[in-house]
C-alpha cells in the first residue's frame, strides 16, 4: 500500500526524520510537503490530503502539525475521513481495529520520533477488525450521507 504524508511548517521537524525510517521499513509514499519550515496554513495540508484520500487515489495517509490537533480537525470535514490523533501505540492499534481510521494525525512538536516511528508502524500494519465496529463506522458513513442530503 501507497500512501500519502504531508505536514505543516510544525510537522515539518518529524515528517523529516520519520520519512527515512518509514522507507527503511520498505513502506512506499508520496510526499505532499511541506517541504521547507517556512510557515504555511496546516487546513491546506490537511484538506488536500484528505481529499486524495476520500477520492480513492490513496487508501491512507499521515498528515503530521504541531500538536496534530488542527490537521485532524481539518481532515475530518472531508467526507469519507477518519482521522485519529495519536500520541500512543494503543490508540494507533485501536484506531484501525475499531474506528478503520484512513488518516493518522501526530504533533510534531508533541511526541519524539521513536514514539512516532512506532505509532506509525503499528497504524500501518494493523487491520480493521470489522464486526461490530463496522456497524458502528457504518452510522458514521450514514450521518455524513444524510447531512449532505438533508442538511
Ligand atoms: C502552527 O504554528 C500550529 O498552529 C500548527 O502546527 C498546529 O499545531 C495546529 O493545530
Amino acid at each position: 500500500m501507497k500512501f500519502i504524508i504531508g505536514c505543516d511548517h510544525g510537522g515539518f521537524d518529524l515528517k523529516q526524520a520519520l520519512m527515512p525510517c518509514l522507507k527503511e521499513l520498505g513502506y512506499e509514499f508520496e510526499d505532499v510537503g511541506c517541504y521547507t519550515t517556512d510557515s504555511v496554513d496546516y487546513p491546506d495540508i490537511a484538506i488536500a490530503i484528505a481529499k486524495r484520500i476520500a477520492s480513492g487515489e490513496f487508501e491512507r495517509g499521515i498528515v503530521i502539525c504541531g500538536t496534530g490537533i488542527g490537521v485532524s480537525i481539518a481532515a475530518n470535514k472531508v467526507k469519507g475521513i477518519r482521522c485519529s490523533l495519536c500520541g500512543d501505540i494503543l490508540s494507533a492499534k485501536l484506531t484501525r481495529e475499531h474506528n478503520n481510521a484512513n488518516l493518522l494525525a501526530l504533533g510534531g512538536r508533541i511526541i519524539g520520533v521513536e514514539t512516532a516511528k512506532a505509532i506509525a508502524q503499528t497504524w500501518l500494519t494493523t487491520e480493521f477488525a470489522g464486526g461490530r465496529h463496522e456497524r458502528r463506522v457504518n452510522k458514521i458513513t450514514q450521518y455524513e450521507t444524510e447531512e449532505e442530503t438533508n442538511g
